[in-house]
């Protein structure tokens, strides 16, 4: 089989939480370049109305659904926007997310639910619906964003809710790979560093990233669109063996 049809995805549907910017936005155009019709779910529907164009422009079918990740109801929703719209779901990426830097002594009852809601809960919930979309196709590929904070605790800034929420990610990514096998569903989760958008912008200039970068072993900080391949690849036939595994996408920053 010659390796570069093992990318192809033409036909195939794809859903990418909080695919309107960020990793979200570039995983989502990975799909789409390749050939899949993607939807994008998140809560900032004009966002993602934007996204939805440039995949629009690559002449693949794509829609933006306003949806909140930790409301089952939304989720629902969500399922049976995309069903109605697509016919079925091959990939799903679970991709929403935020962060927030907070001690562990000031950190409020509302900003650890908040991050266990989003990340956690938001996961489990888009998984667990759209799974059992995928259980009817006998075939499908999850992919969860997970951190280095899953693996590290990130310094100098203090986010325990956050590499928590990261941590669980993973294990739930192995954990439901484990149930899904038989179904050919694959779910594995992708573990980035620091990546340049939108949730790390705000802080590039300080002296906070110099830190960061002092830490980095290639000296610099990933590009959104190194996502990419990953995405794709973790997506598509080309890793059709490859379920319950968590991959670092951190220019090394986890060896040291
Ligand atoms: N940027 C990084 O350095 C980095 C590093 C490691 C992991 N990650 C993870 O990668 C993912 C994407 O990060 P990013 O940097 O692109 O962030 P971003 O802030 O640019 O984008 C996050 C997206 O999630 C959406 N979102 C947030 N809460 C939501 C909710 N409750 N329901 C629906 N949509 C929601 C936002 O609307 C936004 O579109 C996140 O899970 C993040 O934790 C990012």
């Amino acid at each position: 089989m010659n390796v570069l049809s093992l990318f192809d995805l033409k036909g195939e549907k794809a859903i990418v939480t909080g695919g309107g910017q960020g990793l979200g936005r570039e995983m989502a155009l990975a799909l789409a370049e390749a050939g899949a019709d993607v939807a994008l779910a998140q809560r900032h529907v004009e966002v993602a109305e934007k996204t939805a164009d440039e995949i629009k422009k690559l002449g693949r079918d794509s829609l933006a659904i306003k949806m909140d990740v930790s409301k089952a109801d939304d989720v629902q929703n969500m399922v049976n926007t995309v069903i109605e719209k697509f016919g079925k779901i091959d990939i799903l990426i679970n991709n929403a997310g935020i962060a927030q830097g907070k001690s562990f002594l000031g950190m409020s009852e509302e900003d650890w639910d908040t991050m266990m809601d989003i990340h956690v809960k938001g996961t489990f919930l888009c998984s667990q619906m759209v799974a059992r979309e995928m259980v009817k196709l006998k075939k499908g590929s999850i992919i969860n964003l997970s951190s280095m904070s899953g693996f590290i605790v990130n310094r100098p800034q203090k986010q325990t809710h956050y590499n928590t929420a990261k941590a669980a990610v993973a294990h739930f990514t192995k954990s439901l790979a484990m149930e899904l096998a038989k179904y050919n569903i694959r779910v594995n989760a992708i573990a980035p560093g620091y990546m340049k958008t939108e949730m790390t912008g705000p802080v590039l200039n300080t002296d906070m990233a110099k830190e960061w970068l002092s830490l980095s072993p290639m000296g610099r900080f990933g590009e959104p669109y190194e996502i990419k391949g990953l995405a794709l690849y973790l997506a598509s036939r080309a890793s059709s063996f490859v379920t319950g595994s968590v991959v670092l996408l951190d220019g090394g920053y986890c060896c040291w």
